[in-house]
C-alpha cells in the first residue's frame, strides 16, 4: 500500500511517501523552488522527487492523503463563519475607512472557503500533477482533518505507546486547538476550540505589530521577548493583557476583536482596536514597520529593540506560555496520560515547549520537528495507513529524509564548476581542524533535514571558542540581526555539563538553561536570559556529525560546535550541491565539506 501524503496550497507545502505504514521520504517544496516557505503552492517538485527516488510512478500510488478536511467546505465552513460573525456583531468597532479592510478580510475568508472545496482541490491537484508529466489516472484523493493529521504525525513519530496529544496552530479547517488521547489502538478527541480562539493568530498578530513577518518571524519575536526577562517585575502589560488573552483553568479565552475581527488601518493580522488599547497605555507604541530603524546613540537599529516594545514582546510570550501550559495541564487531567506529544505551528516555540515540560505535570514530551503545516502530510498518510490496517509507528531519530547525493554526483557537480578539491581520509577531523583555526565551514552530508532546523545535514559550523564569531557569521554570511544568538550542537554524552535539566533534545525544539561551563565555552550560543536551544547528538544516530563533535573536543576540550543552517537570510536551506557551492562563493564561508570532498577558498 503506497500512500502519497500532500500538504498543498497553504503554508509550507510538502509531500511524503509512506509504504505499508513506513515513512520513506519527505521534503518541503521550498527546498526545490528556492522560494522561502513557498506558501500557496502545490508540492510538484517534491512529489516528483519522492516518486523518482523510489523508482515509482503515480500509477504505483494507491491513495493520495491530503492533510486538510476539504469535505467541510464550503457549506459547513460557511455556516461556521456566519455563526462566528453573528456572535461578534456589535463587539468589533471600526471606522468608515477601516471598514473597507474589514470587508476585504471577509472576501478573503470567502475565497479561502471556495479554494478548499473538494472539487477545486481535486481539479488543482490533477492540473499540477499533469503539468509535471504524470500520466494516466490520478489516484483517489482522501481528505484528512487537519488537526487529526498533526496528531497522527506527532504521536506515531514519538516513542510513546500512549500519549496525550495537543495540537495548536493558527487554525485547521475550523479548529484552532485540539486535545486527543492516543493509544496504539486508536484515538479519541478530548476537547477542541474553534475559530476564532486561535493562539496562532494572537502570536502572529503581535509578531506583525512589532514589525516582523507573520508565519515566518515568530521565532524572532520569541527571541526578542527574552530581553524583557530582567524587567519582568516592572512590566506594565500583564494587567492589560487580561483584556486580550485570559488564562483559565482549562486553557484560555481570547478576544478575537483585537486580531482578525474588526477594522484595520495598519495590518490584516491585528485590528485598530488593538492599536488603540496599546497606545492608550503608551502612546509611543505605534505598530512597527518591517525593518523600521531608529537612532540608538547615533547608530541606526531596529525600532522594536526599544525597551517598551521589548516589554510588550515579553508579555506576549509569557502569556502564550501560560495559556499553553494550562491547555496541557487540562488535557493531561482529562486523559490521565502524562506523556505529551505536540504539533501545530505554536509548538515551534521552544520556550513554550520547555514551559509545558516544567509546569504541566508532564513526565515526558515529544515535539515534532516539522510542526508547522509541512509535517501534516506525514500525519495524513499515517492516518490512512492505519485505516488500511498498517501500523504507522515510525519513531523519529534521524530527520534527514530529504534529497541526498552520492559522491559521484557531488564530484560531477564540483567538476562542472571547475573547482579544485581534496578528499581527506576523515572529513570530520579536517573540518574540526579548520574550525579550530577560526574558519567557518559549510557542512553538507546526507539528506536534507525535515523542519526548520539544520541538524547535521545542511549546516554552517564554527568553533564557539572564538570571540566575535557570531558577529562574523552574522555580517559576512547569514546577514541576520546581531542580537540573535546561535545554537550549539552538543554530544549527548556530555549534556549534563552544558545545560541544566538535561534531556535529549535532538531536534533543537526545547529551550534549556545554560550552565556556567556552556556560558564560558560557547557564549555566542547563550541568549540574554541564559537560555539555549541545543541539539543533543547521539553517536548511533548521526555518527559523522558526532565524530565532528568528538574531534572538536580533542582540540579544544568541548564536544560542541556552533551550528546554524546552510543558507542566508530569507532563503531556504541548501538542498542541492550547487546551492551549497553557491553559498561558499557568495558569502564569507571559508570552506565546504560536501560528502567526501573538501572545497576551500
Ligand atoms: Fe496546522
Amino acid at each position: 500500500m503506497i500512500i502519497l501524503g500532500i500538504n498543498a496550497f497553504g503554508y509550507s507545502p510538502s509531500a511524503c511517501l509512506v509504504r505499508d505504514g513506513k515513512l520513506l521520504s519527505f521534503c518541503q517544496e521550498e527546498r526545490f523552488t528556492r522560494f522561502k516557505g513557498s506558501h500557496g503552492m502545490f508540492p510538484s517538485h517534491t512529489v516528483k522527487w519522492c516518486l523518482e527516488k523510489h523508482r515509482l510512478t503515480l500509477q504505483d500510488v494507491d491513495l493520495i492523503a491530503f492533510s486538510w478536511g476539504c469535505r467541510k467546505f464550503p457549506w459547513k465552513m460557511l455556516r461556521h463563519l456566519a455563526k462566528v460573525r453573528l456572535k461578534l456583531i456589535g463587539q468589533s468597532t471600526f471606522s468608515y475607512k477601516s471598514s473597507i479592510h474589514q470587508r476585504s478580510n471577509l472576501i478573503s475568508s470567502l475565497e479561502h472557503i471556495y479554494l478548499y472545496s473538494p472539487s477545486t482541490i481535486m481539479r488543482k491537484t490533477r492540473d499540477n500533477l499533469r503539468s509535471y508529466g504524470h500520466k494516466g489516472p490520478i489516484p483517489p484523493i482522501e481528505f484528512v482533518d487537519h488537526h487529526l493529521s498533526h496528531a497522527y504525525q506527532t504521536f506515531y513519530q514519538s516513542c510513546f505507546q500512549r500519549a496525550s496529544v495537543l495540537v495548536v496552530d493558527g487554525s485547521g479547517e475550523e479548529k484552532c486547538v485540539s486535545g486527543f488521547s492516543f493509544t496504539e489502538n486508536g484515538h479519541s478527541n478530548v476537547f477542541s476550540l474553534d475559530i476564532p480562539q486561535s493562539l496562532g493568530w494572537y502570536y502572529s498578530g503581535f509578531t506583525s505589530y512589532l514589525g516582523f513577518r507573520p508565519n515566518r518571524d515568530e521565532g524572532k519575536m520569541m527571541g526578542l521577548a527574552a530581553f524583557g526577562e530582567k524587567r519582568k517585575e516592572n512590566n506594565p502589560w500583564f494587567e492589560v493583557f487580561d483584556k486580550i488573552l485570559k488564562v483559565t483553568d482549562n486553557g484560555f479565552e481570547l478576544d478575537p476583536t483585537y486580531f482578525k475581527f474588526g477594522g484595520n488601518e495598519y495590518h490584516p493580522r491585528f485590528t485598530d482596536k488593538l492599536v488603540r488599547l496599546i497606545t492608550s497605555h503608551n502612546r509611543d507604541l505605534q505598530p512597527v514597520g518591517v525593518d523600521e530603524l531608529i537612532d540608538f546613540n547615533g547608530k541606526k537599529n531596529h525600532k522594536y529593540l526599544l525597551d517598551d516594545y521589548v516589554n510588550l514582546a515579553y508579555a506576549v510570550q509569557t502569556r502564550l506560555e501560560e495559556a499553553m501550559a494550562s491547555l496541557a495541564r487540562f488535557l493531561v487531567k482529562k486523559t490521565s496520560i502524562n506523556n505529551i506529544c505536540l504539533a501545530g505551528g505554536v509548538s515551534m516555540n521552544c520556550k513554550v515547549n520547555s514551559y509545558i515540560l516544567k509546569d504541566s505535570g508532564i513526565n515526558d514530551i515529544f515535539v515534532h520537528p516539522a510542526s508547522t503545516d509541512d509535517g501534516s502530510c506525514i500525519g495524513a498518510a499515517f492516518y490512512l495507513s492505519k485505516e488500511m490496517g498498517y501500523n504507522p509507528r515510525n519513531i523519529l531519530k534521524n530527520v534527514q529524509l530529504g534529497p541526498s547525493f552520492k559522491n559521484d554526483e557531488v564530484e560531477k557537480t564540483i567538476k562542472r564548476c571547475n573547482l579544485s578539491y581534496s578528499i581527506p581520509d576523515d572529513i570530520s577531523l579536517e573540518v574540526a581542524k579548520l574550525i579550530h583555526k577560526g574558519k567557518i565551514v559549510g557542512w553538507f552530508q546526507g539528506g536534507c533535514e525535515m523542519g526548520a532546523r539544520a541538524l547535521g545535514g545542511r549546516s554552517i559550523v564554527a568553533s564557539t571558542m572564538f570571540k566575535g564569531i557570531k558577529a562574523k557569521i552574522n555580517s559576512n554570511i547569514k546577514r541576520r540581526e546581531q542580537w540573535r544568538p546561535y545554537c550549539p550542537s552538543i554530544s549527548s554524552k556530555y549534556k549534563e555539563n552544558y545545560f541544566k535539566e538535561p534531556v535529549e533534545t535532538p531536534f533543537m525544539i526545547l529551550a534549556r538553561s545554560a550552565t556556567e561551563k556552556l556560558l564560558s565555552a560557547a557564549p555566542d550560543t547563550v541568549h540574554v536570559d541564559g537560555s539555549v536551544r541545543p541539539q543533543t547528538v547521539e553517536e548511533t544516530v548521526l555518527p559523522q556529525w558526532h565524530s565532528l563533535l568528538e574531534h572538536t573536543q580533542q582540540l579544544n576540550g568541548h564536544p560542541l560546535v556552533l551550528n546554524t543552517s546552510l543558507n542566508i537570510r530569507g532563503e531556504p536551506m541548501a538542498c542541492h550541491p550547487y546551492e551549497a557551492i553557491n553559498y561558499l562563493f557568495t558569502t564569507g564561508l571559508d570552506a565546504l565539506a560536501i560528502e567526501d570532498f573538501l572545497i576551500s577558498k
